[in-house]
């Protein structure tokens, strides 16, 4: 007989366990007959002794099985993409519209904002009625006639990551490497894309801070995309600036939208252009280079952006957001930021702008908290630009009552200007900065 009380002393001594003692762990959290407070000590010791690789594709595989596991029946190549989560992360509007154009898949299932960090849907959620509750038939057939659909995790799929995520974000232990490798791809695994690409951030906004994590982390989800048949890449991209200009919901889309019309600025355009050119490359649509050629073109063609309209339209959206912005709406209030002195900006502290805009209404203080769809930060200048004195850097947005003052203060101090520096010199390298397949 298993209990859990030898499972966690196993794992405090670092002991590897089986894959039935770990098929056992799941059922019984997710049944209820495991307590939280015994799941939350295994979790934490699993924190300090790790998994094994076999380990964690154990505890990966039953979660995934913890659930309903989708087969979209759909004639042709499906792709899903994965983010482990960043600060004015929009690119899943922008890649999966250009591999839809370039005649691919995305039944793209996405989550909301978590701690400083943003979520798809809640984005989608700023366009007037648009809707990402959608039965699974719907889901597919919308999938079919644009090419792609974005749809928020139903309460069938995996509810194991369901409640293990909700106790570790209680209980400090998200930041695990097997623990964070085995929520996504459980989820992944379970929705039955052939192609996965997974979006790695590392850095000062990213759960992984330093490269070498990230690496760990990225090997570790491809290993276990290959172990269960699927092709897998990892894309290491940056997170130690907000990406893009934009941080909040309707902001972020409206960001989007520009990127589909050519406007993306340098960094959006190149994590966003590689995630769909190796979504392409998983269809063997041709070589990288080849792919990445597509992946223009769908942009410049305008045939993406197509894409998107035909989406917002079949989720109940209205289209002609795409047109006239001022149909998001606005935010009540404003505040512009300007520059404390001459310099270059060295620094946007990533994890901090997450939290102002969170503030500011964008994200959830607590669980049931409503989101400010207008909230959020525009950026006029980033990491590298040169600033004068009293220039405009940026400016907040809210509808809500937060204290614009003391926000605009907090926001200030996170953004930092050197003198005698020179201008656009690579503060933070390559916004892609490793490429690992698994095929
Ligand atoms: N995103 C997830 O879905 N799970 C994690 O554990 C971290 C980021």
């Amino acid at each position: 007989m298993i209990t859990m009380y030898e499972l966690i002393e196993k794992k405090k001594h670092g002991a590897e366990l089986t894959e039935e003692e770990i098929n056992w762990f799941v059922a019984g959290y997710v049944s209820g007959s495991i307590p939280d407070y015994q799941a939350s000590a295994w979790l934490m010791a699993v924190c300090f002794s790790s998994l094994s690789d076999r380990e964690t594709a154990d505890l990966t595989m039953a979660m995934a099985r913890s659930g309903e596991m989708q087969t979209p029946n759909i004639d042709g190549f499906c792709a899903d993409k994965h983010s482990t989560g960043g600060v004015g992360d929009k690119t899943t509007l922008i890649a999966a519209p250009i591999a839809a154009a370039c005649g691919i898949y995305v039944p793209k299932m996405s989550g909301r904002g978590l701690g400083h960090t943003g979520g798809t849907i809640d984005k989608l959620e700023s366009i007037p009625g648009f809707n990402t509750a959608l039965p699974y038939e719907k889901f597919i057939s919308i999938v079919k006639k644009a090419g792609f659909a974005v749809a928020g995790q139903t309460g069938s799929l995996v509810p194991a990551d369901k409640k293990l995520y909700a106790l570790r974000n209680a209980t400090a232990t998200v930041d695990s490497i097997p623990l964070i490798c085995s929520s996504i791809m459980s989820k992944k695994l379970a929705t039955g894309a052939k192609g996965i690409v997974l979006d790695v951030k590392t850095g000062d906004g990213a759960f992984m801070k330093t490269l070498a994590d990230s690496e760990r982390l990225a090997n570790a989800m491809v290993r276990v995309g290959q172990l269960a048949g699927k092709k897998c890449t990892a894309v290491i991209t940056d997170m130690n600036k907000p990406l893009g200009r934009t941080v909040g919901n309707s902001l972020e889309v409206i960001e989007a939208i520009e990127a589909l019309k050519g406007n993306a600025p340098a960094d959006l355009a190149e994590v966003s252009l590689t995630l769909a050119a190796q979504m392409l490359s998983l269809a063997e649509k041709g070589s990288d280079e080849e792919c990445m050629a597509m992946a223009e073109d769908a942009v410049f063609s305008g045939k993406a952006l197509e894409r998107l309209r035909e989406m917002i339209a079949l989720q109940g959206g209205n289209p002609n957001v795409i047109d006239d912005y001022s149909l998001f709406g606005s935010a009540e209030r404003s505040k512009e930021i300007f520059a404390p002195s001459d310099g270059v900006i060295s620094e946007i502290s990533c994890e901090r702008v997450g939290i102002v805009s969170l503030k500011l209404g964008a994200g959830r203080t607590t669980k049931d908290a409503e989101i400010d769809p207008s909230a959020g930060i525009v950026f006029d200048k980033t990491v590298g630009d040169k600033v004068k004195k009293g220039e405009r850097i940026a400016v907040l947005y809210t509808s809500s009552r937060s204290n614009l003052e003391e926000l605009a203060e907090e926001f200030a101090s996170v953004v930092k200007i050197e003198s005698g520096i020179s201008e656009k010199r690579n503060f933070s390298g390559k916004n892609v900065i490793k490429i690992i397949k698994g095929y």
